[in-house]
């Protein structure tokens, strides 16, 4: 059993790498990520010289009032580190560090400025190159907010010219949730011919007003702008997302999007992606959770008997059905464990006015489901705070 893997025919020692952010910004963070145990990186997402780089700061906020301070919005743009600068950096991270994989982030204007930054790139040693086709603030030369990978066509055609400009590393493309029909875009990828998907990225959003100032999240002079939202909020859509490219595409996939320890990339991982990004979960625990998140994948291969991380890539993908008709109509029943059940009557209360009224609740302080009018919602086994008291029971 060992955590080494592969993907777009790179090895990586693990499947746990640093996504494109402030933490792969500086050399010297970088450094120590490396030293830390990550696989690699993909340093933030660069441009051509001169291209103008304006961040407004504060460029963070959190979810801190809907109880999800982990889940953060920015307003950051790419990095203010231009090519040559990032070229410089892949050239002595290369000789520092020969065995880590070292994934080069982009963002042009024009075909010319695209094909410059993976010709430069390459050359200067990355093993990958992952195109920004999703950045929330939107992309150089396109409206405020519009990222390319809202548009299949611009999809396909600006991949071309990034695949035909390289000359034998792999191409990944970071596309966007924030479209109505994501197998579109992943095939317009497909058809652009790069080696595989970043799936996916930040999702725009508002994080929130201030209501005594009107000011929203993060206020900057009185003013906010849309952000990018990251971490647990968004983990279920990137699920979906990477679900749907890899059943219907088979392209490769690198996951980022929510992933805060073992468990999601676990996940990630089961429903397609091969190597899982971090970026939220670093912001706020450092480089150090690379160790929970080795020992964890090691625990969960060793319980499962999967060789490698290979093993586990879309295994969960044949329990989704992929239109709700298809599941099974069985009768399902609410089932409480009395012997752990502590009495706070929180199912009673959201099955009463939430749910069926199928739950009493006595003077004992004691939860009985009433079977005639249980309909097997779960409402009352998601609420119950004691884990394992409430299960559902299907009644054939
Ligand atoms: C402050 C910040 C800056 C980021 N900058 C970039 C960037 O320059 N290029 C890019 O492709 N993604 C960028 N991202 C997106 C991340 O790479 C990642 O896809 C996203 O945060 C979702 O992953 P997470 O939930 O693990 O944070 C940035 C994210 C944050 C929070
Ligand atoms: S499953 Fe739904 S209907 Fe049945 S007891 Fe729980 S909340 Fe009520
Ligand atoms: S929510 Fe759980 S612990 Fe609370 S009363 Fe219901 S079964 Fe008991």
């Amino acid at each position: 059993m060992k955590l080494e893997t592969e993907f777009l025919g790179v090895k990586f020692e693990n499947p746990f790498i640093l996504g494109a952010a402030p933490s792969t910004d500086e050399l010297d963070i970088l450094r120590r990520g490396f030293e830390a145990g990550w696989a690699g990186a993909v340093l933030k997402t660069t441009s051509v010289p001169g291209t103008r780089v304006d961040i407004a700061y504060p460029m963070l906020a959190s979810m801190r009032e809907a109880d999800s301070k982990l889940s953060l919005g920015n307003i950051d743009l790419i990095s203010v580190y231009h090519v040559d600068e990032v070229a410089r950096r892949i050239e002595i991270l290369r000789k520092e560090f020969p065995e880590k994989v070292l994934i080069a982030s982009i963002m042009g204007a024009s075909r010319k400025e695209w094909q410059s930054l993976v010709k430069i790139l390459e050359e200067a040693g990355a093993d990958m190159i992952e195109c920004s086709f999703s950045c929330p603030q939107g992309n150089i030369g396109e409206e405020p907010g519009r990222m390319l990978a809202q548009s299949a066509q611009a999809t396909e055609l600006v991949t071309s010219w990034v695949v035909s400009a390289r000359k034998k590393i792999p191409v990944l493309i970071k596309i966007t949730p924030q479209v109505t029909d994501i197998v579109e875009i992943a095939m317009a990828v497909k058809r652009g011919g790069a080696d595989g998907i970043t799936a996916s990225n930040t999702i725009p959003a508002l994080m929130g007003i201030d209501i005594w100032s009107l000011v929203p999240n993060p206020p900057v002079d009185g003013k906010s702008a849309y952000s990018g939202l990251s971490g647990p909020a968004i983990k279920p859509i990137t699920l979906r997302v990477i679900a749907e490219i890899a059943r219907y595409t088979g392209m490769p996939i690198a996951g980022t999007g929510g992933a805060m320890n073992w468990r999601d990339a676990v996940e990630f991982m089961l429903v397609g992606a091969h190597i899982v990004q971090f970026v939220t979960a670093v912001m706020f625990h450092g480089f150090r959770i690379i160790d929970d998140l080795k020992s964890g994948l090691l625990y969960y291969m060793d319980r499962m008997g999967f060789e490698s991380p290979k093993d586990i890539v879309g295994k969960s993908l044949e329990h989704i059905v992929w239109s709700y008709d298809e599941l099974p109509l069985k009768k399902v029943k609410s089932r409480i464990d009395l012997e752990k059940c502590i009495g706070c009557g929180d199912c009673y209360i959201s099955c009463r006015d939430g749910g069926h009224m199928a739950i009493e609740f006595g003077d004992d302080r004691k939860p009985r489901v009433i079977d005639e009018k249980c309909v097997g919602c779960a409402l009352c086994k998601e609420v119950c705070p004691v884990p394992g008291c409430i299960r559902m029971e299907t009644i054939d």
